[in-house]
């Protein structure tokens, strides 16, 4: 079969729609989608080069780096940084802000990402994954400054992610509903094959690290038993499934419904994962499924970075289950 929706036509399909376009944010998603490329072989050919390991270098959240991090790191920044579009990238791996070329900072976009998701997991064949977000300038007429990574997910022009597993996979949205592609190895390219993707409006499926249940706040462990108890109008009790990638988690979640989970505990009371490059694009994604992502007062997608590398948390999925933590967490429904 001649595979006529790949990713790089599809972008280009999509861009004709608006006829004042660049073209720029186009030409932005095929490199990213070469990046991913690029880091799906390396994650699958890891083994054989005996980059399973460490760097022995630290990052800035206190992680120790993994080889694989860094490289997956070193093809997108080379790739992006050089591509002319963006002023400015943030990666999880820089502890700052990376200046793309000598061009000044004149792209019209800044880019942040995790170049490798759920990196702990590298060496047991669980999937990994790479999220990023693109925002626009707040001032196009300058070049690009650090503030400009300060706004709100409601301002992201482009999220996705790709996941590195049994498949190759690349999602994304540039705010007109969320498209699926497959990498078919046979040919290098990505092929569409789940066109406006749609949450479930509620799902049989929990997702959190149970490991970490003595340090939740009371009301925390009150939802998640009230998952775990039958319930007469539900299904039954739910599933629990954690896979510890959240790209892979949240694929799941997004295509199965239920609902994935990070929420502040005594221990992280500021949350696990990152604001700016795993939350808010992940949070885009969803709402453009239609699904919810609240960090547990607030929308995920209403805050603004003070920080590259802010943490938060993150409750995301269908409504039915997001809206059930809001009850219960914190007794509103919104
Ligand atoms: P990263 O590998 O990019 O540092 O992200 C790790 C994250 C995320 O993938 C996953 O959901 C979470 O860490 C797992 O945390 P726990 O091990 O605390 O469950
Ligand atoms: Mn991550
Ligand atoms: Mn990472």
């Amino acid at each position: 079969m001649i595979p006529t929706q790949t990713l790089s036509r599809f972008i280009h399909a999509q861009r004709r729609r608006y006829p004042d376009s660049t073209g720029e944010l186009s030409d932005l998603l095929v490199s990213i989608s070469l990046g991913v490329k690029l880091i799906s072989q390396m994650v699958a050919t890891a083994g054989f080069k005996g980059l399973h390991g460490y760097t022995g270098e630290t990052n800035v959240h206190g992680d120790e780096v993994k080889v694989l991090d860094e490289e997956a790191d070193e093809v997108l920044v080379e790739l992006l940084g050089s591509s002319g579009h963006f002023g400015l990238l943030v990666s999880e791996e820089r502890d700052s802000v990376i200046s793309t070329d000598a061009t000044h900072n004149e792209g019209k976009y800044v880019l942040a990402f995790d170049p490798l998701d759920g990196s702990s997991n590298i060496g047991s064949s669980i999937p990994t994954g790479t999220i990023f977000c693109i925002f626009r300038k707040k001032d196009e007429s300058r070049s690009a400054i650090n503030d400009d990574f300060c706004q709100p997910g409601t301002n992201i022009v482009a999220a996705g992610y790709s996941v590195y597993g049994a498949k190759t996979s690349f999602v994304y949205s540039t705010g007109s509903g969320v498209h699926g592609f497959t990498l078919d190895p046979s040919i290098g390219e990505f092929v569409l094959t789940d066109h406006d993707i749609k949450v479930p409006e509620r799902g049989t499926i929990y997702s959190v690290n149970e490991g970490n249940t003595a340090f939740w706040d009371e009301r925390v462990k009150e939802y998640v038993e009230s998952l775990k108890r039958h319930d007469a109008t539900a299904k039954g009790p739910y599933t629990g499934r954690y896979v510890g990638s959240l790209v892979a988690d949240f694929d799941r979640t997004l295509r199965k419904g239920g609902v994935f989970l990070y929420p502040v505990d005594a221990k992280r009371p500021l949350g696990r994962l990152r604001l700016l490059y795993e939350c808010m694009p992940l949070a885009f994604i969803m709402e453009q499924a239609g699904g919810a992502a609240i960090n547990g007062p607030d929308r995920v997608s209403e805050l603004v970075p003070s920080d590259i590398h802010q943490r938060s948390a993150l409750i995301t999925g269908s409504p039915h289950e997001v809206n059930a933590y809001r009850s219960i967490v914190h007794g509103s429904t919104r």
